[in-house]
């Protein structure tokens, strides 16, 4: 169904810092909203945020262009749900690799019941560590999560058969990772500074004691206060986000699938949880290269699943910075913001 959005005299750079705001909701790595946004009276410009890169967990990049992706993502989806066309320039100057896409609108456009679907889920959505409930998630909707990510990417469902060689690499990367003095310290910054900041993970979010699961997932250095029970992940599904390549543009496309699955999955009650440090690690990025013979490159682990009902609500909400550390309006003459 869709509803016609009479044309109207709303200006495009008042739709960008809308977009903008919107998208500090999205999903980043350790929290750490790795983007910029500099609003024009004609156009939307992205930019990665090196300060907030994570140099030892991350030296390559990937999660942060992961991140500014599903970032990227949910500002197409605002401008969409607010009635903009939109076209979007990925890596428009080869010359500055930190400006990763232009977004110019095209005049009004119908707003759809999928805009507006997912634009809530932007507002709603978030990462849930708790273990799943024992309801698998229906055939359905598996389908339909993995349609989303593959109009923007590729998403890869593995099967029962994976899941042990998936754990073991989980765990492998864990104890890596946990065995890395600088990498440990990066995760001491961002787990200890969110409630102050606005970015990184507060303990009310991070599961007190490790979860039961096939799959371990990622282990934050510390305990939370997360309440987690004694539920097991038996119903949990996972899946591979992967392409062709394995640079900037396909990591910042594999975010766009991140957030179009995230947020598809919101919609119909599927909870996802990323697990990137099984990516990170050379040796198991390789056993999951292998999981996906000869599919592609691996950017992300996910697991999904229903959430428990037994637990009480959503967890608490992950803090984000004030909108005026991330969007930049001072290019837009005041009449028109
Ligand atoms: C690229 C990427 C990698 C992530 N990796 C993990 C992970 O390994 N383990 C985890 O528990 N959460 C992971 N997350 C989820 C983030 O921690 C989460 O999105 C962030 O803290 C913001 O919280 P929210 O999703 O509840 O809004 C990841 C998110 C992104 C976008």
């Amino acid at each position: 169904m869709r509803h016609e959005t009479s044309a109207d005299d709303r200006l495009p750079a008042v739709a960008f810092t809308g977009a903008a705001t919107a998208a500090g909701n999205a999903p980043s790595i350790l929290n750490t909203q790795p983007w910029r946004w500099r609003v024009h009276p004609e156009r939307l410009d992205l930019f990665a945020a090196r300060s907030r890169q994570l140099a030892a967990g991350d030296p390559q990049g990937r999660q942060l262009m992961l991140s500014c992706g599903a970032a990227l993502h949910h500002a197409r989806i605002a401008l969409a749900a607010d009635g903009w066309a939109t076209h979007v320039t990925r890596f428009p100057q080869a010359s500055d690799p930190d400006l990763l896409a232009t977004l110019v609108v095209n005049g009004r456009t119908p707003v759809t019941m999928e805009a507006l679907r997912l634009a809530h889920a932007t507002r709603i959505r978030h990462t849930d560590r708790r273990p799943v409930s024992e309801q698998s998630i229906p055939e359905v909707g598996l389908r339909a999560v993995a349609t989303a990510a593959c109009a923007e990417g590729n998403l890869q469902v593995l099967g029962a058969d994976d899941l042990a060689e998936l754990g073991s690499a989980a765990g492998r990367a864990a104890a890596v990772e946990a065995g890395d003095p600088q990498i440990a310290s990066e995760l001491t910054y961002w787990t200890g500074r969110a409630t102050l900041s606005g970015a990184g993970l507060p303990a009310s979010v991070l599961p007190e004691h490790p979860t039961q699961t096939t799959v371990p997932s990622r282990n934050f250095g510390r305990p939370g206060t997360l309440p987690v029970g004694v539920g097991h992940d038996r119903t949990a599904v996972y899946a591979l986000l992967f392409g062709d390549g394995d640079g900037p543009l396909d990591w910042l496309r594999a975010g766009e699938a991140l957030s179009a699955a995230w947020l598809t999955a919101t919609t119909i009650g599927v909870s996802v949880v990323p697990l990137s440090g099984v990516v990170e690690v050379a040796a198991t990025w390789h056993t999951l290269r292998h999981l996906l013979a000869g599919l592609g490159h691996p950017y992300l682990a996910l697991r999904l699943g229903i959430a428990d009902p037994e637990q009480h609500g959503p967890p608490p909400r992950t803090p984000r910075l004030a909108v005026a550390q991330v969007i930049d309006t001072s290019a837009v003459p005041a009449d028109q913001l």
